[in-house]
């Protein structure tokens, strides 16, 4: 049976998204490496790969949908200092959790897209945890530091990131901590 328009239209958009967020995650990341900020750097990375995983969650709910698309996306651009590129982060990150994935899952309830739903139920979860840890980076960075922290820890499941790696079970899909990758 093929996906409603609308959310499928709704999900090749937010694929887009996280797939340019991955890429551009990794440019800022080696540029925070290059400033002298090697766990903002790890924390960039970290989150790269948590952009892909929400990307292949979209990706594979619209397995049906056979075929080539334009896509239109949202996407960041700049390469700026390390504090401007962590907020250029910040703010895509609430776009997703406050606009976009929020309209987006309201859709796809109605037309009772129910994998769609679950993939970007992970997808907005994650995003309010990278805008707090990208603040957190930031914060450090405008003190002229790096971020302080031992681990950078991502659910390969979901898409969380932990900075203490204190969690018995991921607090968005419930994976063991012993599945969290580190930097
Ligand atoms: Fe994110
Ligand atoms: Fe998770």
């Amino acid at each position: 049976m093929s996906m409603n328009a609308m959310t499928a239209s709704n999900l090749r958009s937010a694929y887009g998204g996280e797939s340019q967020a991955h890429m551009r995650y990794r440019i800022w990341g080696a540029h925070a490496e290059k400033e002298g900020f090697p766990n903002v750097k790890r924390l960039f990375m970290a989150t790269s790969d948590a952009e892909e995983v929400h990307a292949t969650l979209h990706f594979k709910a619209l397995k049906e949908e056979s075929g080539d698309f334009d896509v239109t996306s949202g996407s960041g651009f700049g390469l700026n200092s390390t504090s401007e590129n962590l907020q250029g982060a910040i703010n895509g990150e609430v776009f997703e959790y406050t606009q976009m994935y929020p309209a987006y899952i309201a859709v796809a309830e109605m037309q009772e897209e129910k994998t769609a739903v679950s993939a970007m139920r992970f997808a907005i979860e994650a995003e309010k945890v990278h805008a707090e840890r990208f603040t957190q980076a930031k914060e450090a960075v405008d003190n002229g530091k790096d971020l302080d922290t031992e681990l950078v820890l991502l659910c390969p499941v979901c898409g969380y990131i932990s900075l203490t790696g204190e969690e018995d079970n991921c607090p968005i899909c419930k994976a063991k901590r012993e599945k969290f990758i580190d930097y």
